[in-house]
């Protein structure tokens, strides 16, 4: 009977040759080669089914201590071969690494079922790796293709937004891009980063539920028409809450707190101070930020200082002023940002 195992080849360690061990092996269907210790270098540079080590005339527990150490041998099946007169040095030996010992004088049948189950167990482990491995694979694959997919939510869901106002668009990239510096000021690592920046594109997707004679008025509001508007953080909250992607449900917090304020008195529920969501306070200082330095149908847009003098002056009432501290570290990288995205309002 052919042997999975028996593609891969036993190598004996031993200071003598061991032809008892090697005819048993071979016998078998086994390749079999014999190494001296001072050839151990060799066992280390390929994979074995089986290393036996026959520790006659051998210093046996440092030369498994090796081999194990080594990462191809780290699960290859060593066995000892000792005799029985020696127990603390079989003792020794098994602490080394040995996967387990037969003694002698040997009996090859007792050898080859001991090789045998070895071999099997060898191959099985390398199977379950090997399985494991591909699982992690895989797992990776389907993590990344669900990742590309919320992406891809996400964008079509900022075309939705754009339909509505055509500032949209623009004003998405650059509060992500604020969100970003401001994230990174922090001190927060790049995926959290990222991820703040891509949910806080969705903070004003509950705009899509305001009338156009509200939402593109050009005059001031009435309190009326305030409160429809203000009405779209819980409205953005309701279209993404409830969702298993993580991504989602950021952005479901950020599209309900991106308007309260450090001090208590923003909208929907005059949250304060950190009990607003960190990813909230982050995007309303991006989002003021840049709604000042944006030009309307009602209003030019401020100059970048100005408007950055505006969150200084309103860090620790309107801002938490940790974000706006992070802001500001980070300055440099905003004034880049708006200069590559500058805000292209055209009047209809
Ligand atoms: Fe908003
Ligand atoms: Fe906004």
């Amino acid at each position: 009977m052919a042997y999975e195992g028996a593609g891969l080849p036993i190598a004996v360690l031993s200071a003598s040759m061991p032809l008892q061990i090697v005819l048993s092996l071979r016998a078998l269907g086994y390749e079999t080669h014999v190494f001296q210790p001072s050839e151990v270098a060799l066992i280390e540079g390929g994979p074995c089914a089986l290393v036996i080590v026959d520790a006659e005339g051998l210093d046996a527990p440092p030369l498994m201590r090796g081999l194990r150490g080594f990462c191809r041998h780290e699960s290859t099946p060593l066995l000892l071969v000792a005799s029985g007169k020696a127990p603390a040095q079989r003792r020794e030996a098994l602490e080394a690494g040995a996967s387990d010992m037969i003694e002698r004088p040997l009996d090859p049948l007792e050898l080859q079922v001991r090789a045998r189950n070895l071999i099997d167990l060898g191959l099985a482990r390398r199977e379950s790796q090997r399985a494991a491995s591909l699982l992690r694979m895989r797992m990776a694959e389907v993590e990344a293709a669900a990742r590309e997919r919320e992406r891809e939510t996400i964008h079509r869901l900022m075309l939705a937004a754009e339909f509505r106002d055509d500032q949209a668009a623009d004003h998405l990239t650059r509060v992500a891009g604020c969100s970003i510096a401001i994230a990174e000021g922090l001190g927060l690592s790049e995926d959290e980063a990222n991820d703040i920046a891509l949910a806080s594109t969705m903070h004003d997707i509950g705009k899509i539920s305001v009338p156009d004679r509200v939402l593109l008025k050009a005059g001031p509001l009435d309190a009326e028409e305030q409160e429809e508007i203000r009405q779209h953080t819980v409205r953005g909250h309701m279209m993404l809450a409830g969702s298993s992607s993580q991504l989602l449900q950021l952005a479901a917090q950020i599209a309900l707190s991106h308007h309260e304020r450090w001090d208590g008195k923003g909208y929907p529920h005059r949250l304060a101070g950190e009990a607003i969501p960190m990813a909230g306070r982050i995007v309303a200082v991006a989002d003021v930020f840049d709604a000042l330095v944006s030009e309307r149908a009602y209003k030019k847009g401020w100059p970048l200082e100005k408007a950055r003098d505006h969150l200084i002056a309103n860090a620790g009432s309107h801002f938490d002023p940790v974000c706006v501290d992070a802001f500001l570290s980070r300055w440099e990288d905003v004034v880049l940002l708006m200069r590559e995205r500058p805000s292209t309002y055209k009047a209809a």
